[in-house]
């Protein structure tokens, strides 16, 4: 085995990738598929034991996806306060603005040049002398280079009904509002900054209410943030993590008392991984809630609503939000038949069920990357030394052991690899209790007994016929 290992003495030797396919060992079939997959939007099912890289797989797929450019937003309906308006404000990345994509009726966007002077020079866009364009950034003009005015809060000389304020929301925006007259009929506008260069027009009747309570009225609620991780797991049959919910108020929707319903509806999983990556562990396990996976996918918008019949959540409805999410589910072998047959179909025709092994032949291939994997389980712990050469031949000796129990493979090496990593971890805690500097062969063997002892190896996951799974459903797997 010294050969094998080459003059490597210790494994701190060894150079870990930092790709994360990379450090994905013995799944390489895998991998090539999961890579083009996500480059094509696909979806995946990944089938096979437990702890042999599925989460891994879907954690190194996310970080294929390119950025998400939506955020979606709810807006109050002052008609229908127990119908939000979903608000999608998506970021184009050539002008590094944002624009609506499905602007409700009375909002509309536009450029600093088409607000009225006063409103412009008020928000930093013009300077109020000469009357040139610049950013609000800058506080001096330009062209003349006087000042701009930054201290236009409680100032009014527009037609003397101005009135500005900092909008109450997730994060303080510039914004103006003042009385218009259109056709005669005086409307309440507001501007208020969308982007670098970019200005949002809510135009609405005037109400005889407060101002503050108009602009409650035009006030939206950020549902999921442009900068929120689009990674989002799923475990378990909870069908409120999985579709959103909306939250119980004593008062319900009651004006001035209590939350209004845009602010309490929460997003479920699928609408939180829009543009993201929605992973599912154990897709069999949300049972009959898999048709509501499978319309999502279909639909690409779901909508939330609240679940419990009992709260005041419950009257309340959002449709259409977005969930344009890529699936990554797993599954093991025997719970195949429990996956919903259209889910599974619909996974199939638009993207690829894998199945992962659970060992590799002992090839010095193979060798070298159960080596890596020994190493990277010490890097990514951090709490323990590094292996010498003796203790990863004996390591090997056991990944080989656990093949043959495991698997009934002979001449094989385990890719049960959070089993063989637990086995590391309990050899590395014995080096640190004796204050080796490396670990030793004395410590993985006295990990191997401990290891069994708390039953570490979990022969219930065996599949001492695996290669029965291969024949049964290998064809279906690419
Ligand atoms: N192929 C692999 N390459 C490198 N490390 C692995 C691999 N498989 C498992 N591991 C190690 O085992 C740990 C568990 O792996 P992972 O969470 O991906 O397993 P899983 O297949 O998702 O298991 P489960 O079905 O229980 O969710 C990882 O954090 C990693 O340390
Ligand atoms: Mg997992």
């Amino acid at each position: 085995m010294a050969s094998v290992l080459g003059v490597m003495e210790t494994t701190a030797e060894v150079t870990v990738p930092k790709d994360p396919f990379e450090r994905i060992i013995g799944q390489d079939h895998a991998v090539s598929v999961v890579r083009s997959a996500v480059m094509q939007r696909r979806h995946v099912l990944l089938c096979g034991a437990p702890g042999i890289g599925k989460s891994l797989l879907a954690e190194a797929a996310y970080t294929l996806l390119p950025k998400p450019r939506e955020e979606i937003r709810l807006r109050h309906d002052p008609s229908r306060p127990d119908r939000p308006r979903v608000v999608v404000i998506r970021l184009d990345d050539d002008q590094g603005q944002r624009e609506n994509a499905s602007a409700p009726p009375d909002s509309t966007y536009i450029r600093p040049e088409e607000m009225p002077f006063e409103v412009a020079s008020k928000m930093g866009y013009r300077c109020p002398k000469c009357g040139s364009f610049s950013s609000p950034s800058q506080s001096t003009c330009v062209d003349c280079g006087s000042p701009k005015r930054c201290d236009w809060l409680g100032d009014g000389s527009y037609h003397g009904l101005f009135r500005a304020l900092d909008v109450v929301g997730e994060r303080a925006l510039m914004s103006v509002t003042c009385r218009e007259n259109v056709d005669n009929i005086m409307h309440q506008v507001e501007y208020r900054r969308a982007g670098h260069d970019l200005i949002q027009v809510f135009r609405g009747l005037e109400k005889n209410s407060p101002l503050a309570a108009a602009l409650i009225e035009n006030e939206e609620h950020v549902l999921v943030s442009l900068g929120s991780p689009r990674f989002i797991r799923v475990t378990g049959a909870n069908e409120v993590e999985l579709l959103g919910d909306v939250k119980h108020d004593p008062y319900g929707s009651a004006d001035a008392l209590g939350v209004p319903a845009y602010r309490r509806v929460v997003p479920g999983a699928i609408h939180e991984a829009h543009e993201g990556l929605l992973y599912v562990d154990e897709i069999a396990a949300l049972g009959s809630h898999q048709k509501h996976l499978l319309t999502a996918m279909q639909d690409r918008k779901y909508p939330i609503t609240g679940h419990n019949p009992q709260s005041s959540g419950a009257a309340v409805r959002v449709d259409d939000v977005p969930c344009d999410f890529l699936l990554f589910a797993s599954c093991n072998p025997e719970d195949l038949p429990s996956i919903l047959p259209p889910l599974r179909s619909r996974i199939r025709g638009y993207g690829y069920e894998i199945m992962l092994s659970t060992f590799m032949p002992k090839t010095t291939e193979n060798v070298s990357k159960t080596v890596q994997f020994i190493a990277q389980t010490v890097e990514q712990d951090g709490r323990i030394p590094h292996l010498t050469a003796s203790s990863v031949e004996s390591i090997l000796r056991i990944s080989e052991d656990f093949a043959y129990r495991l698997d009934g493979q002979r001449g094989a090496l385990t890719l049960r690899l959070r089993e063989l990593g637990g086995l590391v971890r309990i050899a590395g805690d014995l080096a640190v209790r004796d204050q080796e500097e490396f670990v030793l062969p004395e410590h993985v063997k006295q990990a191997e007994s401990l290891f069994d002892g708390i039953g570490g190896l979990d022969t219930q996951t065996a599949h001492p016929n695996s290669a029965r799974y291969a024949d049964e459903f290998g064809s279906y797997f690419l």
